[in-house]
């Protein structure tokens, strides 16, 4: 048999084997080292969870752990009463106020430093501010900002005034920002004149104001954060709409705002992500279980100490940073980096060098990111000598491979691995071992965290037996406080995209209810091994995209009838999308795969460009007309067709495949820029 597998098969295999242990100097430190601990949360559920509560200060303490009296809306410490912001920065002014919050490094070789206190008093400056322009508690902001320090104190502004932020991750484009505005119907809008990549200035500013005019929502100011001393020399501002974010601060400089005292169950942020249709999902967070999750994850599961120099080089526009750049580590008083740039400009060895000026000791990236440094070879990094203790990865699956280099060339053999998997959804992490009490299996995110029950079922629903190593759908069967508390005011979705295919909807017992998290996965040894998305969404780079809204944005061309997007295995991002598209009857081909790309760049952003657009005369469709993206899957990644019997035309992939195999190949050239165009999640 052996000699039969596929070496992807047989490397899977070996990783299932073999186990890394964590290194006693990290065990004999870690924060979390009770072995008991899972059980003692099984046997105390949910009351065990006080002990994430716990690590807050409350203005009021809750009176239940958990109101589940309506599933699956549920309220984790209810009567409760406290602020975020004053979590995460005021209640370290007192024993740790110098301590260094964030250490910002910009890309031109700026840095900015920010301690506690300095941050208390931008994050005070700036909720004067927006309470200046109107804002009011449960007014939603849109934040829409790359990693500048702005974006963290923008956020804990609107935490201190009980404002919900909508964090808008800077890479979208101006369409997709104002459905976003308009979905939330948010009426003010944080933007910044320009940003740098690679060296270049680019305009930001400019796609808030079209995404403004696009915009049903009246949107009634906009602040202008200004990247650089004097603003962008291309800015332009709309009188009595747009105002200059340090014209204003001045105004208000030494203010000192009350914080607004929330409920627990009171909304804190939203984040829009990719579903299976074509509409953004607004998930929303609750203040109270939410931070109580991400400060307890962050204190378990990435071990940081406040003492500790701590780089998570994910973009605060997506949960990553949500979480784990900016609540969960503020909360428990550590020092933070914060990268505005690329990872390979000036040079391959930025990130370390970075990382050892600064003296970071706990590290989290993507897999993405992880092959892109393989890829670059050992040099840059082993030319700046790290000491990481514990080294994080989120987003997708991680080849064992890639984790073997990570393990060998970052860590020196000597860090912990902690490979976490979670969701936008999930508000922090839900499968991950505990650092101390579990043992590193590469290409396994581990078992569920204490409390959690996490299992996987068939497409009917039943369970599928522990030890059996069939794969299925995974669920999570018990409410957990970072859990999101419904779609932005779409209650009936919410129920509908996460909830109805596996739980009885009928029953007021939280126990007949299971969330479906879209993602298949099997156990091996009790260890988790996530297998990726089973609907209709797309992980490229680990950034998360739906076929729908790719599907969509080809639509808006005007020459093309119909356009199918299909996922093709990429060595360097993980996934792709391919296009392939029919045009209207007459229409012209000329440069129309350029057009199509562009379209996805306007509507969703760069970052969801395609690898490929392929025009066809003809899409693979069923009796009924539904089209089959299984069989373009198959072309794309060069697989053996699946069942055609079901089709129309069985002719028609056939067809494709003939098509695409007299296709030239690409030029090396446009292959080199994709590759630099990465961006990490
Ligand atoms: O498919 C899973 C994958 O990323 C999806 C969630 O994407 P998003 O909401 O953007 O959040 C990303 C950051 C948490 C999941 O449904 N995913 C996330 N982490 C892992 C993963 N797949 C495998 N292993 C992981 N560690």
């Amino acid at each position: 048999m052996a000699d039969h597998q596929t070496p992807s098969t047989l490397e899977s295999r070996l990783s299932e084997e073999r186990v890394f242990e964590p290194p006693a100097s990290f065990v004999s430190q870690a924060n979390m080292t009770d072995a008991s601990v899972y059980e003692r949360f099984d046997r105390n559920y949910p009351a065990a969870f006080a002990e994430y509560a716990e690590l807050l200060v409350w203005d009021r303490e809750w009176d239940k752990v958990l109101d589940d009296s309506n599933p699956p809306f549920y309220r984790w410490f209810v009567g409760g009463r406290l602020n975020a912001s004053v979590n995460c920065v005021d209640r370290h002014l007192e024993s740790r106020g110098d301590r260094i919050a964030y250490h910002w490094v910009g890309e031109i070789g700026d840095e900015r430093t920010l301690t506690y206190r300095e941050l208390h008093r931008q994050v005070n400056e700036w909720a004067a501010m927006l309470r200046g322009l109107g804002v009011r508690e449960n007014d939603v902001v849109t934040i829409h900002l790359p990693m500048v320090p702005e974006l963290p104190i923008a956020m804990l502004a609107c935490a201190r005034i009980g404002a919900p932020h909508s964090v808008v991750f800077g890479g979208f484009s101006a369409h997709a920002l104002s459905s976003r505005i308009d979905d939330a119907k948010s009426r003010f809008l944080v933007t910044i004149d320009g940003y740098y990549r690679r060296g270049q200035m680019l305009d930001h500013k400019k796609k808030g104001d079209e995404a403004i005019e696009r915009a049903d929502t009246d949107v009634e100011a906009v602040v202008v954060v200004t990247r650089n001393e004097e603003p962008a020399e291309t800015l332009e501002l709309v009188p009595g709409r747009d105002w200059l974010a340090k014209d204003l601060l001045e105004k208000h400089a030494g203010a000192t705002v009350e914080p607004v005292s929330r409920e627990a169950s009171d909304i804190l942020f939203l984040m829009y992500t990719s579903g299976t249709t074509g509409q953004p999902k607004g998930v929303q967070h609750s203040t109270g279980g939410y931070l109580a999750y991400a400060t307890a994850t962050s204190k378990w599961v990435l071990d940081i100490k406040p003492d500790d120099v701590y780089w998570c080089m994910a973009d605060i526009g997506w949960i990553t940073g949500h979480s784990y750049i900016v609540y969960g580590p503020l909360s428990l008083g550590t020092t933070s980096i914060l990268f505005e740039g690329a990872p390979d400009w000036p040079s391959k060895d930025i990130v370390w060098k970075i990382a050892r000026e600064k003296g970071v000791k706990l590290f989290h990236t993507s897999p993405t990111a992880i092959r892109m440094f393989m890829k670059w070879g050992p040099e840059p990094v082993e030319k700046q000598a790290n000491d990481f203790r514990l080294m994080v990865t989120v987003g997708e699956p991680i080849q064992p491979r890639a984790w073997k280099w990570y393990y060998d060339h970052v860590g020196h053999g000597d860090a912990v691995i902690v490979d976490t998997w979670w969701q936008t959804e999930t508000g922090g992490h839900v499968i991950v071992g505990l650092p101390a009490l579990r043992n590193m299996r590469p290409g396994h995110a581990g078992r569920p965290l204490p409390g959690i029950d996490a299992r996987i079922v068939d497409d009917e629903g039943n369970e599928v037996p522990q030890g059996s190593n069939k794969a299925g759908n995974l669920v999570l069967c018990r409410p957990w406080p970072g859990m999101l508390q419904t779609l932005y005011g779409a209650d009936a979705r919410f129920i509908e995209e996460y909830w109805a295919r596996f739980s009885d909807t009928s029953s007021k017992d939280w126990k007949d209810w299971r969330y479906r998290t879209g993602d298949g996965a099997y156990q091996v040894h009790g260890d988790f091994r996530i297998m990726g998305r089973l609907d209709d969404v797309i992980n490229v780079a680990g950034h998360r995209l739906g076929t729908m809204e790719l599907e969509s944005a080809c639509q808006t061309v005007e020459e093309v009838a119909e356009a199918a997007v299909a996922v093709k295995r990429d060595e360097q991002k993980g996934h792709v999308p391919e296009v392939y598209a029919i045009l209207k009857e007459g229409a012209s081909r000329d440069g129309i795969e350029a057009k199509i790309v562009r379209a996805i760049e306007e509507e969703i952003g760069k970052f969801a460009r395609p690898s490929r657009v392929h025009i066809v005369d003809d899409l693979p469709k069923t009796r009924s007309g539904k089209i089959m993206r299984r069989l373009l899957q198959n072309i794309s990644n060069d697989e053996a067709l699946g069942d055609t019997t079901t089709l129309r035309d069985p002719t028609v992939p056939v067809t494709i495949r003939e098509q695409i195999a007299r296709e030239p190949a690409k030029t090396r050239e446009e292959v080199a820029t994709e590759a630099s165009d990465i961006e990490l999640p």
